[in-house]
């Protein structure tokens, strides 16, 4: 429930997806997230977005007492990553890894991770932030997973079928931007695009039978909300798909994508709406590959709208695929 917007000037892209077929209500008071960043802080360049998480004293994620002392973890390349080398010269990690909380992975040199190996975080909301001077690689069949991933280095390179994934990992957003419908019927979550409804009841006017909202307008070039939940059909149980999350990419080099990067909601089954894609903030002069993009909604009793994707970039091949439904 969402289509393209795209924007060519002095060649940045961006692209948002907006919602064209509701026309009705639109919530323009954004909120920003109690959680992360002032919005200044990601328009001045994205820069500081590490040193932003680390100095607010709020918790994005999990539960609202937990604290930043958390994200301040930083991690050896040898010792906490059971990897090889040193985040100074060139770390690879060739042991798969489940993270349980958030963690900065900072350094002067290199990060490779190996092919098939998948380094994640699989607690909605959760952070992993990697700020290097180098390169960061992802090699075949390998995965980087959070709710939400900042990832900062010279260059970074996506090989084939490997993956950045947020998908359905989106943290609680705040309660004036949620799109997660309310009552029973198993309706899409919305974002950048209004979640769909399944029921067809002739009682009911146009208004009552879309799912989700639309929110997050004021934020539309530097999209950086989670998706929202998809509705469930029971009071008992929550069976929406999850909200996608959100990754921003800052690279000075070249971003070559032929894996994926994702912020799609969750699928619902039959039982549950689809989860809103996510965001996804690309900063990066120059974007390769033939790989994909994606902040799409979940599938489900009924779809999760369309999330955010905005793209800097001074040169982008045409074959990259970019995704927002
Ligand atoms: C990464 O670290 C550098 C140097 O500390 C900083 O300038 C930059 O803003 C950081 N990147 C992000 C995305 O925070
Ligand atoms: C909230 O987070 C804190 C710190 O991460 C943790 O110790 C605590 O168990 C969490 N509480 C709940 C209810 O999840
Ligand atoms: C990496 O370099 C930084 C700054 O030069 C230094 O503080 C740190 O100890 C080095 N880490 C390793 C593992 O060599
Ligand atoms: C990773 O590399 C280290 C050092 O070479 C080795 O000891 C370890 O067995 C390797 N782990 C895997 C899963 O291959
Ligand atoms: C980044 O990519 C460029 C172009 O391929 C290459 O020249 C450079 O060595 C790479 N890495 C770094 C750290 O500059
Ligand atoms: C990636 O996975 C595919 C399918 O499982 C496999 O055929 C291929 O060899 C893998 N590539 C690497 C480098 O492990
Ligand atoms: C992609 O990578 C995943 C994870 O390693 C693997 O299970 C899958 O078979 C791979 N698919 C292809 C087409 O290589
Ligand atoms: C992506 O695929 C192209 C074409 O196969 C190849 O030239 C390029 O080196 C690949 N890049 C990465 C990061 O795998
Ligand atoms: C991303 O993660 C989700 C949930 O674990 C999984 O269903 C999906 O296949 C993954 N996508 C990619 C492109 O790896």
């Amino acid at each position: 429930m969402a289509s393209f917007h795209g924007e060519f000037c002095l060649g940045l892209v961006i692209i948002c997806s907006l919602c064209v077929t509701c026309g009705s209500t639109v919530d323009n008071s954004f909120h920003l997230e109690q959680v992360v960043l002032e919005e200044s802080s990601i328009a001045n360049g994205f820069s500081g977005i590490l040193g932003e998480i680390e100095k607010q004293n709020v918790c994005h994620i999990k539960n609202s007492s937990c604290s930043f002392q958390d994200i301040q973890q930083l991690l050896s390349c040898e010792e906490d990553l059971k990897g090889i080398g040193s985040l100074n010269t060139t770390c690879q990690l060739n042991t798969s890894l489940q993270l349980h909380n958030d963690v900065l992975i900072i350094g002067e040199g290199n990060l490779e991770i190996l092919p098939h190996v998948s380094v994640s975080c699989h607690l909605a909301g959760c952070v992993i932030g990697i700020n290097i001077s180098g390169d960061l690689i992802l090699g075949e069949n390998s995965s980087l997973g959070a709710g939400t991933l900042i990832l900062d280095a010279k260059n970074l390179s996506l090989q084939k079928n490997s993956s950045l994934n947020t998908t359905a990992l989106g943290g609680v957003p705040p309660p004036q931007t949620s799109g997660t419908p309310l009552g029973v019927d198993g309706a899409g979550g919305g974002h950048g695009g209004r979640g769909a409804c399944c029921i067809k009841d002739e009682g009911k006017d146009q208004e009552d039978t879309w799912g989700g909202d639309v929110y997050a307008w004021s934020s539309l070039t530097n999209p950086w909300s989670y998706g929202s939940k998809g509705g469930t059909t029971t009071r008992e149980k929550e069976l929406g798909g999850g909200g996608g999350g959100r990754v921003k990419i800052v690279v000075s080099g070249i971003l070559d994508v032929n894996g994926s990067i994702s912020a799609d909601g969750g699928d619902g089954g039959h039982e549950g709406g689809g989860g809103s894609g996510g965001s996804i903030i690309l900063l990066v002069p120059k974007l390769k590959g033939t790989g994909a993009v994606s902040a799409s909604g979940g599938k489900g009793w009924a779809g999760g709208g369309g999330g955010r994707v905005s793209i800097k970039s001074y040169s982008r091949q045409a074959s990259l695929n970019i995704f927002v439904h």
